[in-house]
């Protein structure tokens, strides 16, 4: 079963009254997320209107998506909630964990080598839980989502950023932490922020060299990395429905280089072609059912301005190509001399030493058959690549058919590398150097999202530009970043000039999408017998044992670190070559706030521990608190815990016997997600207390039995001189927050009740 038909008849199904619903109490025309979101309240009907940018609400997503360098803490931590099954429809698709190197053949099998352990235990999980899995090389998650679960109107969420790609079938499709689609796993409800709305009316038409690629890639210029922060962006238009499905999710996916919520299209014929070319002739048919409800109230489109926090206009007949970087996705340059000037001022290597065509962005068979035609010039006309290219097809199904149809035969006579059907390059799983760090300055052009520094090959001097497949093609070829293929001409093997034509491509195959083995495995109907097994001595899995309750007496808990300034989630747990204990929490923890400075001494990771005098690391010192029972605090500053929504930066303190982090102000996630793990999060009612706080303070919790929403709690803070500071503290925990903290986590609740 790839996708779940009766599933989406009942979201069908709920359509029409809880639409008309909240029409009636928003009190004016829908647009289409509102639409989406009213219709996965998790209380049902809709009684009110909520507050964009502003209230907090429960909704019920009717899928989560999951790819395995996230999946692992988060099955892990499913596994504690005592199901036997996950509540809603889920898969999990082994993507990032892939690295490119030889090719798809060689890539791959070394990685089933080095990686077997998470494969099989991603595999077993999945298997025992009712987890649709697919397999390593079966393709990049939003790739495999948009062929086979993604529907129009629906609700998703997913442990990866790009999740959002599931748009461009109209879908309202967010990226989250591993917390948060546990709670949805464990049958909980997810709570957003309901999200302000940006519309962007496209008029025109794409046509020559101009794609989807630069819809985005324009609104990046507009709108910048941070324009859509907590909102969702809505396409609309002539020219929205002009373009191809894969194209719409495309334009959806780098949505979260420009930080939006999501982003999405209403329903029209290209996703009806779409759905019925990827063999869901059934889902088409039942969205054609409620076609209205699909898309935004007439009204809606026809004055925007009114329904919208924001408009913007794009003309697509007057868009040409883009060149977007480096280091940012939002810096926007139009292919030829505006790109030749600004290198030239900036250092910028001209040379372009290599193309890289895939990503979840873009690696439909669109995309492919579009640079492929460029690639097909290229031999014709006698022209060498002056670059190396390397190409990863979204999935197994796009890579059978553009084998069948001679599209990856094109690339590999330019002697490009076709890489596993998997991330590759784009995460920087990519070989191409031995020593990236000293690796020297150059420049790669790429059809991905993400062009930070080092994002694709480790080396802080390679300079990467983001494009359309197929600029991305025609810049490799002629080896140059100010190219222009609607202009220049190359010269060619035998000295002549030659010109390219415009790309050319197919929509969908004309001889329908085709594949031997998709990579997926249903999972069984009864995993109960399914054992899932993790060695003992692993260093990359580590099954969970439940946390204890910290309880309502906190005494003599000690200071782990006074945090100073910004402290992230990647201050307190870093990515980078940690990434691989990411299903270990013992070992992972090592990393635990080892980037965040310490306000005494101001150096980072090194701490004092008061039993012994010594300064060490920080999961050293808290390990060494732990062993002998004592508590430990963590203080910080402002907006602590921003950044990613990583569960592992509030397990890992959990883990080494943090019992209370008090701060300024929390990033809310993490404050979440601290309250999930069953710790206390709170905050300085007075922030100048913040400075009361000493290194050698011990805490007292005084009224922590009287644990109550809305009520603050008192600590003493006794000093080394044995002079006390009394310090009022403020939290936000609700009745059953505070559950969950006095069960010790929030899945401890789960399984509680569940086994009631
Ligand atoms: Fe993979 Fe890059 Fe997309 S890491 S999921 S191809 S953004």
């Amino acid at each position: 079963m790839a996708f779940d038909i009766e599933m989406i008849k009942s979201v069908y199904a709920k359509m029409a009254e809880r639409i008309d619903k909240a029409r009636e109490v928003v009190g004016k025309p829908l647009t289409l997320s509102e639409k989406i979101l009213y219709n996965h309240l998790w209380e049902g009907n809709p009684t009110k209107a909520f507050v964009r940018g502003k209230d907090y609400v429960d909704f019920a997503p009717d899928r989560i998506a999951c790819q395995d360098a996230t999946a692992q803490m988060a099955l892990l931590q499913f596994m504690q909630a005592g199901k036997s099954k996950v509540a809603v429809p889920t898969t999990v698709h082994c993507d990032h964990l892939i690295q490119a190197k030889e090719g798809a053949e060689a890539d791959l099998r070394n990685a089933n080598n080095v990686s077997s352990e998470v494969f099989n235990f991603l595999e077993s999980v999945s298997n025992k839980y009712g987890i649709g899995f697919w397999k390593p090389g079966a393709g990049i998650i939003h790739q495999v989502v948009l062929e086979n679960y993604a529907f129009p109107g629906g609700m998703m969420i997913g442990t990866d950023s790009h999740t959002v790609n599931a748009g461009g079938l109209g879908m309202v499709a967010i990226g989250v932490g591993g917390a948060d689609a546990v709670d949805v796993m464990a049958g909980m409800a997810w709570e957003l922020k309901f999200p302000k709305l940006i519309g962007v009316k496209l008029t025109g038409k794409l046509s020559g060299w101009t794609a989807p690629k630069d819809v985005i890639l324009k609104v990046a210029e507009i709108l910048t990395v941070k324009g859509g922060t907590d909102a969702i962006v809505e396409y609309f238009g002539p020219g929205a429905t002009a373009m191809s499905c894969t194209g719409k999710g495309t334009i959806c996916n780098m949505g979260a280089e420009i930080g939006a919520t999501t982003s999405t299209f209403g329903y029209d014929a290209s996703m009806e072609r779409y759905l019925r070319a990827t063999d869901r002739a059934d889902v088409a048919d039942a969205a054609n059912q409620v076609k209205t409800y699909l898309t935004a109230d007439d009204e809606v489109y026809a004055n925007p301005e009114q329904y919208f926090d924001k408009v913007i206009e794009i003309n697509l007949s007057e868009l040409g190509p883009l060149l977007n970087g480096p280091f940012t996705p939002d810096l926007s340059t139009e292919v030829g001399t505006a790109m030749n000037e600004k290198a030239k001022a900036n250092d910028w290597p001209l040379a372009v030493e290599w193309g890289l065509i895939g990503s979840c962005t873009n690696s439909s068979y669109e995309d492919l058959s579009r640079a492929a035609s460029i690639a097909q010039q290229a031999l014709d006309k006698g022209l060498k690549m002056k670059s190396e290219l390397g190409i990863n097809p979204g999935s197994e199904q796009v890579r059978y058919t553009a084998d069948r149809d001679g599209i990856l035969n094109v690339f590999e006579k330019l002697d490009a590398k076709i890489f596993t059907n998997a991330c590759g390059p784009c995460i920087g799983q990519w070989a191409r150097y031995s020593d990236p760090k000293n690796a020297p300055k150059n420049s790669i052009v790429h059809s991905f999202n993400r062009n930070f520094a080092k994002r694709a090959d480790g080396n802080p001097n390679t300079h990467a530009f983001v494009a359309s497949p197929e600029i991305t093609a025609a810049i490799a070829i002629a080896g140059r970043l100010d190219f222009n293929p609607l202009k220049d001409k190359l010269i060619n093997e035998n000295g002549e000039e030659v010109m390219f034509e415009e790309p050319t491509g197919w929509e969908l195959p004309p001889k329908g999408f085709e594949v031997k083995d998709n990579g997926y495995l249903e999972p069984e109907a009864d995993g109960s017998h399914v054992q899932v097994t993790v060695k003992e001595d692993s260093e990359r899995l580590q099954l969970l044992i439940p946390f204890e309750p910290i309880g309502s007496e906190i005494k003599g808990a000690k200071l782990l670190i006074k945090a100073f300034g910004k402290c992230t989630t990647d201050h307190i747990s870093m990515a980078g070559p940690w990434l691989r204990y990411r299903g270990h929490l013992d070992n992972i923890s090592n990393n635990c706030l080892i980037g965040a400075v310490n306000a005494f001494g101001k150096k980072t990771n090194f701490v004092k521990n008061q039993l012994t005098g010594e300064f060490g690391g920080v999961p050293d010192t808290a390990r060494a608190y732990k062993a002998v029972g004592v508590k430990t605090i963590v203080v910080g500053d402002h907006n602590y815990g921003e950044g990613s929504s990583r569960e592992h930066a509030a397990m890992e303190p959990r883990h080494l016997g943090v019992a209370a982090v008090i701060v300024k102000s929390f990033a809310r996630i993490h404050e979440t997600n601290l309250k999930k793990q069953g710790m206390l999060g709170l905050t300085f009612a007075n922030e100048a207390d913040y400075d009361v706080i000493q290194e050698d303070d011990t805490f007292n919790f005084l009224d922590l039995n009287e644990f109550a929403p809305g009520k603050q709690l008192t600590i003493e803070a006794v000093h080394a001189d044995g002079s006390k500071d009394v310090i009022k503290v403020n939290h936000t925990y609700n009745q059953s927050q505070i559950d969950w903290y006095n069960e010790g986590s929030a899945l401890n609740l789960i399984k509680k009740e569940n086994a009631s």
